[in-house]
């Protein structure tokens, strides 16, 4: 398995391309189910987990091409994909395939809502956490849907279609919302889904649901409304770019200083984590071509977080914060409200000379003026790169084990940082 070797202490300067977001691409390639015809998305991230949902979706029977630049290169840049369903060819979503990417159980909507049935293996849990799939049983039967489960399968069927109805989350959940806003897309009569997660790649979804011939109104906010339609239709949509990496890149260089030009970042949909990170000591300006992010000698301030749903401060940045905040200068106290298991990255960051201790879902960490580098194992995607963070500013060599985490969620990571001066390196085992 590969490794990342970082040698620490190098400031980053230049400019990172920030990708399309992985997590408004993968309901989007989904969506392709929903229509017969083709469905093409630009700006579609080159990781793991979009490879292992092609996987996915070419076994229901989609086909899929690729175009854009040179073979080689495109190997390893966003690029273009066309999907087509035009049949479906098995409504079966297997264990083998859904235990390896749990978003493609969220295939289960649009088999519903195209061929009236789905038999989709239970995603199983994760690092983090369990990961329920009860919302998705539970608003699927309110659209009409019968289901039960049985040998670790959810098997739902609707034979005469899905009807409109009215259905309010009791949590609030991304892939839910994602789901039901799909099924509902499709369901005879207006669907009404209140207390939907808010999230940037729920609007992205909507939109492109929109091009398809849907009628979603007010996705974005809380309550989100679906008239549903007989068919859907090919379009031509464009993944948004990911906030968490844009998130990500901002937080390194808050911790090893520079001047670094997140090329084609959005900040309207990360202002919570940017106001963050500015009070951390960090300059960001936001400029035509993205976001700027600066900090010049003076010290990281430390700063209480806790995770919410969107707009609060994402979860999937939390690892990383915590990353920075171990050389900050002073106390901080960070809640995590999302996962019941998303502090795996404590221990590790500890190797590094990390002070943290940890208390029920709060972490409470002690900065250093120093870290200092060693062997470290990642044990989940953005865990991962909470290592990376701590290590660009560790004293000595860093080396990072199991950085497959990593590939699953950002696209040439040491090659961007590389470019900015920093000094790390992919080795094999
Ligand atoms: C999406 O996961 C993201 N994944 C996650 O990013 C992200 O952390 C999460 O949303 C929260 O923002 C993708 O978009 C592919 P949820 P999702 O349903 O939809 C509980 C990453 O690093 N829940 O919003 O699976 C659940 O256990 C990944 O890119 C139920 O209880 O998250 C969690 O505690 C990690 N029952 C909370 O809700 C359900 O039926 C929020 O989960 C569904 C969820």
């Amino acid at each position: 398995m590969d490794r990342i070797k970082i040698v620490g202490g190098n400031q980053l300067n230049g400019t990172i391309p920030i990708s399309g977001a992985k997590n408004a691409a993968l309901p989007l390639m989904i969506a392709a189910l929903m229509t017969d015809e083709t469905l093409t998305l630009e700006n579609v991230p080159h990781l793991a987990d979009v490879e292992q949902l092609i996987r996915i979706l070419t076994n229901h029977g989609v086909d899929y091409s690729v175009n854009g630049r040179r073979e080689e290169q495109s190997q390893r840049y966003s690029r273009t994909i066309h999907f087509t369903a035009r049949n479906i060819v098995d409504t079966t979503a297997p264990y083998e395939l859904v235990s390896k990417m749990r978003a493609s159980f969220w295939v289960i909507g649009p088999l519903l809502a195209r061929m009236g049935q789905a038999r989709v293996s239970l995603p199983g849990g994760c690092a983090i956490g369990t990961r329920p799939v009860d919302l998705f049983i539970d608003g699927l039967k309110a659209l009409g849907a019968d289901i039960d489960i049985d040998n670790g399968y959810v098997n739902a069927t609707a034979r005469n279609g899905l009807v409109g109805n009215r259905y309010v989350f009791p949590k609030v959940s991304v892939g839910a919302t994602h789901v039901l806003m799909m099924a509902a897309a499709m369901a005879k009569g207006q669907t009404v889904l209140e207390n939907a997660a808010r999230e940037p790649e729920v609007v992205n979804l909507a939109e492109c649901l929109n091009a398809m011939g849907a009628r979603i109104s007010d996705a974005g906010s809380s309550t989100i409304v679906i008239d549903g339609v007989d068919r859907l239709s090919g379009a031509q949509h464009r993944v948004i770019p990911d906030r968490i990496e844009t998130g990500t890149y901002a937080m390194a260089v808050a911790m090893t200083g520079g001047d670094v030009l997140l090329e084609g970042a959005r900040a309207d949909i990360l202002e919570s984590a940017l106001d963050t990170i500015s009070q951390t000591g960090a300059e960001i300006t936001q400029v035509n071509s993205g976001i700027r992010v600066r900090r010049n000698g003076s010290g990281i301030n430390p700063v209480d977080v806790t995770t919410e749903p969107y707009p609060g401060f994402p979860t999937d940045l939390q690892a990383q914060f915590m990353g920075l905040m171990t050389r900050a200068r002073g106390r901080s106290k960070i809640t995590e409200t999302i996962f019941e298991n998303r502090f795996m990255h404590v221990q590790e960051l500890a190797r590094l000379g990390a002070r943290i201790s940890l208390s029920g879902q709060t972490a409470t960490v002690d900065g250093v003026e120093n870290l200092r580098g060693a062997p470290v194992m990642a044990t989940d995607l953005r865990a991962s790169v909470s290592l990376v963070i701590a290590g660009l500013a560790a004293e000595g060599e860093t080396m990072v084990h199991r950085v497959y985490h990593l590939d699953r969620g950002f696209e040439r990571l040491e090659e961007k940082l590389a470019h900015c001066g920093a000094q790390l390196e992919r080795v094999g085992e």
